[in-house]
């Protein structure tokens, strides 16, 4: 299927619509993600926590995209607050002062999802971009698999650079951290 840009919408939702817009994210979740639930890190609970502790943060925002009404892809992200661990699990140190967080500074996008009918017809950059048009911040951060690499790529063509690999949590997978300036910094 291809998505004719005139039929989409995007919507922001700030921290004060997260309740009525949780629901969505889930269930997109569950379906964009159905052959990894077994998984645990990559279960429907776990990642039900995960969305509380980041919906949790100051400056979270979710940008979904709505094609006739119907939710066809989302992202979502938040400040990553002074004295953040993001970048606690790098496997090599970074340059020095490069993880210093001052509650301003990095903007980490935790999740960007579209499903299947809409792949590969831009939309997911449509989302990206929309979610980043109006952030504050000087950077993005997000993680993404090594294994992969198309992923990868993907977001290189979309000024991403790798900073280095990370494992945010014991049972979670090694992650390529990626990076891109956001306001001409
Ligand atoms: C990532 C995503 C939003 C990009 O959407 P898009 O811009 O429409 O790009 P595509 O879906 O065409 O993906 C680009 C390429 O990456 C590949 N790819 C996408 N997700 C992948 C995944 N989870 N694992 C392995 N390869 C993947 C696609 O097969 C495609 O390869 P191709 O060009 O050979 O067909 C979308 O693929 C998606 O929702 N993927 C599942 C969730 C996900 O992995 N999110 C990223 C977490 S960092």
């Amino acid at each position: 299927m291809t998505a004719p840009a005139d039929t989409i919408k995007l919507i922001r939702y700030g921290l004060d619509r997260f309740a009525e817009i949780r629901p969505t994210l889930v269930a997109l979740y569950a379906e964009v993600y159905a052959d990894q639930l077994s998984d645990p890190f990559f279960s429907v609970e776990r990642f039900e926590q995960r969305l509380e502790g980041y919906a949790s943060r100051p400056g979270w925002e979710a940008v979904v995209a709505y094609d006739g009404g119907e939710a066809a892809g989302y992202a979502f992200a938040s400040t990553l607050p002074a004295g953040s661990a993001w970048w606690a699990g790098m496997l090599e140190p970074l340059p020095e002062g490069y993880a210093d967080e001052d509650g301003k500074r990095t903007l980490a996008l935790f999740e960007l999802m579209v499903r299947q009918p809409w792949r590969g017809t831009g939309l997911a950059h449509r989302i990206h971009e929309e979610l980043l048009a109006s952030r504050p911040e000087e950077r993005v951060t997000l993680l993404v698999e090594p294994t992969h690499p198309k992923v990868k790529a993907l977001y290189e063509s979309w000024g991403y650079s790798n900073v280095g690999d990370q494992q945010p949590f014991p049972d979670a997978p090694i992650y390529a951290t990626m990076v891109r300036p956001l306001n001409d910094s």
